[in-house]
């Protein structure tokens, strides 16, 4: 039974970067029912004893393509939000900037924290409708950006990279407060992106 992660704070304890409302409709009410959407399907495939990983990395083997399609955007909706959410602490709580091999690698490859910021933000807010973007770890240990399309992510698309950091850019993560202006949205949330957990997947 896939369970979302908690969250590490109250729903209005995002604001006001995120005000309340985003925070009980998109964890209350679209990630509740990715998570039972996905729980059934997994059922009816009689996938169990997997991990959303390992479902989501071997959508080749189910071969009724209805549920294919099912598990790969309930799955993908599930396992995303919950990356998302993991990474999400208050402003005054969250670990502003990473320290230690993951702060070396971002210098090495991106200059500072600063450009990778910039570089993230701009790939997410060039996704063209719904979707992600990400910073995730190759398996020889360096850092890639990219973007993915609806609830797609490393596993359903078999990339070679476990997510380090996602940003999510359906318009549920920020209308009710940003509108339009999803490159507003990217640029404040980087105050409640707690950047121990990126270490801790990153030397995971
Ligand atoms: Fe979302």
């Amino acid at each position: 039974m896939f369970e979302q992660v908690k969250l590490a704070f109250a729903n209005d304890g995002l604001e006001p970067v995120i005000d309340v409302a985003t925070v009980e409709t998109h964890y209350g009410k679209h990630h509740v029912a990715y998570t039972k959407a996905f729980n059934d399907l997994v059922e009816k495939a009689g996938l169990q004893d997997k991990s959303a990983e390992e479902i989501l990395s071997n959508l080749d083997q189910v071969a009724d393509e209805t549920l294919k399609t099912g598990l790969r955007n309930q799955g993908g909706g599930y396992l995303n939000h919950n990356i998302y959410f993991e990474q999400l602490k208050p402003a005054s709580e969250a670990k502003k900037a990473p320290e230690g091999a993951l702060l070396a690698q971002i210098e090495k490859q991106f200059g500072s924290v600063d450009k990778l910021k910039e570089e993230l933000n701009a790939l997410a807010a060039s996704q063209f409708g719904s979707g992600w973007g990400w910073l995730g770890k190759k398996a020889d240990g360096t850092l890639v950006t990219y973007k993915t399309a609806n609830q797609d992510n490393c596993y359903s698309l078999k990339l070679d990279s476990v997510p380090i950091l996602t940003l999510d850019v359906w318009e549920h993560a920020y209308y009710l407060k940003y509108r339009n202006l999803r490159a507003d949205y990217l640029k404040a949330l980087w105050d409640l992106i707690d950047w121990s957990v990126a270490e801790a997947r990153y030397n995971g």
